[in-house]
This record gives C-alpha cells, structure tokens and sequence, in this order.
C-alpha cells in the first residue's frame, strides 16, 4: 500500500476542532504524525489546495439491499456509489430478503463485504423475526455475528410490549435500537405529507402525528428501560421539539436528519413526482427550518442518507403504486452544500454530522472512524467546495437512478475518497 500526503487542503476535523491549512500522512492504512514522513517516501502526493480534507463520511442509514433485491443495488454497486459520495463506512438496513434477523446472514453479508465492497459496511439486524413484528430476533445471536444496532426499518415496530424487551437486551449489548417512527393506523394508505397539497393532488396524506405519536412512545420506553434508542430519518418539527425534551430529561435519544428532509418540501410531488415519494414524506417548509435548528442545537446527532434505491419501474408508473423512497449517497453532500452557501449551515457542523456524529451513535468500539487523529483509520474525503455540477441520475453508479434531483444545479463535489489508506473514488484529474 502506497503511503499518500495530501497537502495544503483545508483540513476540518470536528473530533479536534480543527479547521487549518495543513497536510495530511496517510501510511499503512492509519493516519500519521506528519513527523513520521521520511525523506526517502514514494508517497503520492495530492495536492489539495483550495479543497476540503475531512475524515470519511459515515452514513447510519443505507439499503444495500442485498440479499434479495440484486436488481435495485448490491453490496459493490451500493458501496461503490458510496465512495463516490464520500463516504467509508455505511450501515446496512436488514430489510433484505430474507431479512437479515439470524447470523448466517449477517456472516454473509459480511463476507460479500469483504469480497465486494469498496469501503467498510456494518450491518443492522432486525429487531423481530423476518421483520414481521411479532416474535423478537436472537438479538444475541445478531449482536455476536457483528450486527451493531437492531432495527425494523421501513416498519415501525407496532407492539410497545415487543420494543420494551428489545430495549431491555440491547442495554447490555450496548448498541442502539433504530427506530423507523411511523404510527401505521395514522400512515395506513398514505401517499405523501397531509396537507392542503395532498388535497388538491386527491393524494391520502401521512400526518405528522404519525411520526410524532411512534417517537414519543419511544422516547417514554427508552426512558423507562435506559436503553439507547435511535431515530431514524426525522421529518417533522414536533418529533424535534420531543427530542429536544426528552434530551434535557436525560433520556438516551438520538437521532438522523436526511440531505432531502433538510432540503426539499412537499412542493416537489406536484405534478405525481413519483422520484419524490419517500418515507417519511417530504415536509412542510417550517418543518425543513426546524430540522435545520435541530442540528444547530445538537438535537439532532447525525445526518444519514436513507439511501434506497429502486428501479426505474418502481417509480415508473401511478403514484399510488410507486416505490418510496431515493438514491442519496451520491448527491448527499452536494445537496448538503447547499445549505452552507445559503448560510444556514456550518460546513463544521456539516461535517461532523457526517463523521463524529454517526461516530458518536456507534459508540466506543467504533472512536477510531470519523476522526483525522493519529492513528486513527485512514478514511479521508477531499472535496471542492465551489465545484459546481448538474446532477445526472443515469451517471450514479448506484444501481438506483431514483432522485428528484435529476437536472439539479448543485455546488460541492467529492473529488477523492479514501478508505483504509487506499484510493477508492478518484474525480477527473486530481
Ligand atoms: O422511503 C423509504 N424507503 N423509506 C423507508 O423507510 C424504507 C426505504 C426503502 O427500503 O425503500
């Protein structure tokens, strides 16, 4: 493995609050004390001046969808587009198919990991058996096989009974249980968010209290079991505003904001968008703000994807009977970039966003990630800021062309990934 200095980027390293014109020494797959550079090095040289350098992007919340569903992603095609996104490390949602609730799976998907990916994948087991929510998982048996969170995800674990013993286990496994809020009487038939558009569209429409009664259950759960719960993909001010009181209560609550409920609202399903049409639904405009000021706060840990890619015909045809969901991992940051030009954003809170806040959500075992620190992993994105692209869905790599953002202008471009010390995305010419 070929040591790399990159030099002269703009290194910004929330875990040690730096934010400096500085090289970087990337050998044997660790990040190094610059000290440690010796005069005889064949290093690669970068040149990163008037770039961004920050530690890999770490994303909580990605469908890979393998096994089961080949034909919308793989453990390579999806890891690929990853590193193109900028990320290193992604964490693999188990509604697969079979869903990944035992640990001849979890052993699977790991090995085509190490064979086919490009970058680190953790996997999430289940919380319940085939995802069914009726029967618990060997949560055990999961959390020994590696899984490092359990989670539903795409369905809300309909009986308080069931996450009360799930909540109860993983306080002694010591990983998260990711829940995907959605009270599914309220939801039940839903098309988009509930509103005045919804109406005029003749859509059904999922109310925010949906996603508002889910996470307060939740919430009074892991405040009843002291167990870590984790909410997926928030989209509505009042799920905010409980975090945000649940948090001063001292609960053990965490939560992700995706790129497109920070940055698109209902708006975009007019005219039956079916490229719009995700789970959670797209928003109001106060809900964006509030989402926005829930990060700035720290209400909000982390910014994940939800990257779920579909095929051209689950969006090719009526809304009603469209897939939900988009393919984020390669417009994630341009998208996100958007907000720091307009002034809403700190690119330091941007950043850690991505890298120590989901750090943070993994726990100890995972302090290495995320973080420019001497010895720690060498997982290092460098970006152009200023850069500015049109976002092409047919170019993904993903094997999902799902996005609402096909055409869009957007400024901020990941240039050059590394995972473990190796290249693994290069952009054109650096
Ligand atoms: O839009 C979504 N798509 N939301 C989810 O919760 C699941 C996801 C998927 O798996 O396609």
């Amino acid at each position: 493995m070929k040591d790399i200095l990159i030099k002269g980027g703009r290194v910004i390293d929330p875990s040690r609050n730096i934010d400096a014109i500085a090289d970087l020494f990337l050998s044997d797959g660790k990040v190094q004390a610059l000290t440690h550079l010796n005069q005889t090095s064949d290093a690669e040289i970068i040149d990163a001046r008037g770039l961004i350098v920050c530690p890999g992007f770490i994303d909580l919340h990605t469908h890979l969808r393998q096994p089961g569903y080949e034909y919308k992603e793989t453990i390579a095609s999806g890891t690929q587009s990853a590193a193109r996104g900028g990320f290193t490390t992604v964490c693999c949602m188990p509604n697969t198919d079979p869903p990944m609730d035992n640990a001849a799976l979890v052993g699977y998907v790991k090995h085509l990991a190490a064979q086919e990916g490009l970058i680190r994948v953790l996997p999430i087991g289940t919380i319940t058996c085939g995802r069914q929510g009726e029967d618990l998982a060997d949560m055990a048996e999961l959390s020994h096989a590696g899984v490092i969170a359990f989670s539903d995800d795409g369905s809300y674990v309909a009986s308080a009974h069931l996450v009360r013993r799930a909540m109860e286990y993983v306080r002694s496994l010591e990983v998260p249980i990711i829940e995907h809020c959605e009270e599914p009487t309220l939801s039940k038939g839903g098309q988009m968010n509930e509103g005045a558009i919804a109406t005029r569209l003749g859509l059904l429409g999922i109310p925010s209290a949906a996603e508002e009664i889910a996470a307060a259950r939740d919430i009074i759960l892991a405040e009843l079991t002291g167990a870590h719960l984790h909410l997926a993909h928030v989209s509505t001010a009042g799920t905010i505003e409980l975090i945000r009181q649940a948090k001063r209560r001292g609960v053990t609550v965490t939560a992700e904001v995706t790129p497109h409920h920070l940055t698109m609202t209902e708006e975009m399903v007019l005219g039956y968008n079916t490229q719009a049409k995700v789970n959670p639904p797209l928003r109001t405009p106060r809900d964006t703000e509030a989402l926005v000021a829930g990060l700035q706060d720290g209400t909000l840990d982390a910014i994940a994807t939800d990257h779920a890619p579909h095929t051209e015909n689950d969006k090719l045809c009526e809304f009603t009977a469209a897939a939900f969901g988009i393919s984020g991992l390669e417009t994630a940051l341009g998208s996100l970039m958007g907000l720091v030009h307009n002034h809403k954003l700190d690119i330091g809170l941007l950043i850690s966003s991505l890298t120590t806040g989901p750090s943070r959500i993994l726990g100890k075992n995972f302090a290495n990630l995320g973080t420019l620190a001497t010895g720690a992993n060498a997982d290092v994105v460098i970006f152009d800021s200023e850069a500015e692209w049109t976002v092409d869905a047919a170019a993904f790599v993903s094997k999902g062309k799902n996005t609402p953002l096909h055409g869009a202008k957007l400024k901020g471009k990941v240039l050059l990934t590394i995972y473990n010390g190796e290249i693994v995305y290069r952009y054109g010419g650096i």
